[in-house]
């Protein structure tokens, strides 16, 4: 009766993932427009910004600048106030978060005093050099204590403007540049090998900044900056592809039921696990609800299906970077072989998530390995059963806590608080839709 034809030990019920779920709010999208209304003079008030551990770590650091944020809560609006930043009295704690600590440091480039940024201990081992050597070219000094990486201190000043090619897609890479660009009020040009997370350019263009975007290139005229111009503003944040893309996994692996997740983000350069998912066979239908600050929304309804193997080229990589560990999973589940080429950024993740996703599968007793920079898997009917290292890194978490949910599956995670960090109803989530 199970799935696969596997025999059911500890519970005989079929498996049914169904109901209607309001993931959290976009993490990238949150990240961005808590900093730039952190530039801004008049009010932004904020639906369903997301209140994981990131987000915090990012309010965190705009108060500690002077920024005026209210509490990150659970179904309470946000409401910020920026102002002139100050020189922070303290170090700038980032906490896990990759998006603050980048971002800031772009935001901190043309503000005329030192601030100190460090973060958690997985933080500390994320390059920033990719970033801090475009300030530095931007006319900022950087001061690293200890090579490529947190802790370090930028001290801002006056920018010029640069012409670049991005040697990675990174929106982190990007979207620091041009906040040094608007901030220092000078003209960043930056080409990419291929289009990352365009959220920082659909905000900037929403608040009307003469952004120009060519193929992979983005072109920034800050010059024309003027924090007060801007009105008071209401948005909403969508919610989160990446988060959403963990409960489709369980509605793909189970055995019946229908579930609805409700207003998603579906720009188009974080959808890239549908388009795969579309040609692994799995039909995840979307209705339009609308768009918010230029970003398109979806309600998305998904069921179980009977996945085959295929093959992530280098170029599907930065629509579905965070979306690679649910995807491993459910490669692990399909007919056939997936490689996922070219992964080789997802070594300098929270974690070495390409040597531990590898790892972890095998620890199940699913069949994957690293070759080069592309990860390959294989799917295996045998329910998964071992324990999972998370590294305390929260989407290895939710990938293998999704695994958990398949009919006989026995699988250990070695934490489960690492959640907190994007999606901290996660584990109540997947109880209230019947995963198991
Ligand atoms: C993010 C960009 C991506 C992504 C990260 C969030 C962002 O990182 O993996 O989770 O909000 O800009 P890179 O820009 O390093 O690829």
């Amino acid at each position: 009766m199970a799935r696969g034809g596997l025999a059911v030990e500890e519970d005989a019920r079929p498996v049914r993932v169904e109901g209607v779920v309001r993931p959290p709010g976009d993490k990238s999208i949150t990240h961005r427009v808590l900093l730039l209304s952190a530039l801004l003079r008049a009010p932004v008030v904020l639906a369903h910004a997301l209140t994981s551990a990131d987000a915090r770590s990012s309010a965190r650091v705009l108060r500690q600048l002077g920024v005026a944020i209210s509490p990150l809560a659970t179904r309470r609006r946000v409401r910020v106030t920026g102002g002139p930043w100050h020189a922070p009295k303290s170090v700038l704690n980032c906490g896990n978060s990759g998006t603050t600590a980048r971002l800031m440091l772009g935001a901190l480039a043309a503000h005329p005093f030192p601030a100190r940024l460090t973060g958690d201990a997985s933080l500390r081992r994320r390059p920033m050099r990719r970033v801090t050597d475009l300030l530095t070219r931007m006319g900022a000094r950087v001061e690293e204590h200890g090579g490529d990486g947190l802790p370090l201190t930028i001290h801002g000043g006056a920018l010029n403007g640069i012409q670049f090619e991005s040697p990675v897609a990174s929106a982190q890479v990007k979207s620091a540049v041009l906040l040094a660009a608007l901030t220092g009020r000078v003209t960043v040009t930056v080409t990419e090998p291929a289009r990352s997370r365009d959220h920082m350019e659909r905000l900037l263009r929403f608040l009307g900044l003469p952004i120009d975007v060519t193929g992979t290139t983005v072109r920034l005229e800050g010059q024309g900056f003027r924090p007060s111009d801007v009105p008071p503003l209401d948005l909403e944040v969508p919610g989160d592809p990446s988060s959403s893309a963990f409960l489709v996994a369980a509605a793909l692996l189970a055995e019946g039921g229908e579930l609805k997740l409700e207003r998603v983000g579906v720009n188009p350069t974080r959808t890239g696990y549908l388009r795969v998912l579309a040609r692994m066979d799995a039909a995840v239908h979307r209705e339009a609800v609308g768009e918010v600050a230029g970003e398109p929304m979806a309600d998305l309804v998904v069921g179980p299906a009977d996945l085959r193997g295929t093959d992530v080229s280098a170029e599907d990589i930065p629509s579905l970077i965070d979306e690679i560990p649910v995807l491993a999973v459910l490669a692990s589940r399909s007919h056939g072989e997936t490689r996922f080429r070219s992964v080789g950024e997802l070594r300098v993740k929270e974690s070495d998530r390409l040597s531990l996703l590898a790892a972890n599968l095998r620890a199940v007793g699913a069949r994957a390995e690293v070759q080069g920079d592309d990860l390959v898997v294989e799917g295996r009917r045998n329910p998964p059963r071992g324990r999972v290292e998370t590294a305390g890194d929260h989407r290895i978490a939710m990938a293998f806590a999704v695994l958990g949910t398949v009919p006989g599956a026995a699988v250990a995670l070695s934490e489960r608080r690492s959640v907190q960090i994007s999606y901290p109803s996660f584990f109540a989530d997947l109880e209230r839709i019947g995963a198991r």
